[in-house]
């Protein structure tokens, strides 16, 4: 990784659920409804990942996402903070004979892409765990590595309402 001034976010210092551990890492990939070889196949279709492409894929966990996309024949590129998840993926995607992937430990504020410029960029489920201002520094990063017809697709927890009404919208989208 490269060196940092002191005041840059470190994010190698991850909130919640501690993915370092491979039990841990483990356990996330057998109970992942919303990541299942299947869905993620769907979602490849859908983005339309085709050979030749150039993928990376941020806050890549388990890397079923990664395989899927990887045997359409394009260049994925998942990157993870956490060496358990990137072991983990890694032998996911041996056994599924996954060859053209690339794994990067690193993260939104630090991977430095260092191939063709990306088709696409995903990020699943990951980019909540960066504080609002770190997540526009990660904004401008992510379109860096885009080339310009490329394209970004984001899945998260997004809150669309205004901030004085937080409160009856989170107890509304607790009771739903
Ligand atoms: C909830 S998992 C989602 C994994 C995968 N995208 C999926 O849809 O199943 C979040 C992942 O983000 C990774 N992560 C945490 N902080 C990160 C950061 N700053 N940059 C990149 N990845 C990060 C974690 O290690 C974990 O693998």
């Amino acid at each position: 990784m490269v060196s940092l001034p002191n005041w840059y976010f470190d994010e190698s210092k991850m909130a919640g659920v501690d993915f370092e551990d491979a039990a841990q890492a483990e356990s996330f990939d057998l109970k992942q409804p919303s990541s299942t070889p299947e869905k993620e196949q769907a979602l490849v279709y859908r983005l339309g990942i085709t050979s030749g492409q150039i993928v990376i894929d941020l806050g890549a966990g388990t890397g079923t996402f990664a395989i899927q996309a990887s045997l359409t024949g394009a260049s994925i590129h998942p990157v993870d903070i956490s060496q358990a998840m990137l072991t983990y993926a890694r032998n996911k995607a041996q056994k599924a004979g996954a060859t053209n992937i690339q794994f990067h430990r690193a993260g939104f504020l630090t991977y430095e892409h260092c191939d063709r410029l990306a088709d696409l960029v995903v990020s699943k489920a990951a980019l909540h765990i960066l504080p609002d201002f770190w997540k526009m520094v990660a904004f401008l990063r992510i379109a860096s590595m885009l080339k310009p017809s490329g394209r970004f697709f984001l899945r998260d927890a997004i809150f669309s309402f205004p901030p004085a009404e937080h409160e009856a919208a989170i107890q509304a989208w607790i009771e739903a």
